[in-house]
């Protein structure tokens, strides 16, 4: 569950706070998919059904997968340590 992305710019995207209504919330895409990037425009949702170890290639308009491959830098989650069922023993209880 990764993707390719291109992007183009060459500096950054400055927001004017003044632009944000009061109390209003944006979200900043971290998907690379938004058609308004950097700002969330829902495009990630397509990303929901993407699997891991996977790399995914979209279209343009982020609506379809147009490609995908084994992803060769997916690196599975660590495992965690299993948990014992039990706590222990308080000394003096
Ligand atoms: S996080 Fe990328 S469109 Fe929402």
């Amino acid at each position: 569950m990764a993707r390719t992305v291109r992007l183009t710019a060459t500096g950054p995207h400055r927001i004017d706070p003044a632009t944000i209504a009061p109390g209003k919330m944006i979200s900043i895409c971290v998907c690379g998919l938004s058609q308004n990037y950097p700002i969330c425009d829902g495009s990630h949702k397509i990303t929901r059904a993407e699997e891991p170890g996977v790399l995914y290639t979209y279209s343009a308009d982020a609506k379809a997968v147009i490609a995908q491959r084994p992803d060769d830098q997916y690196q599975p989650p660590a495992a965690t340590a299993a948990t014992p069922d039990q706590p222990p023993p308080i000394a003096g209880a």
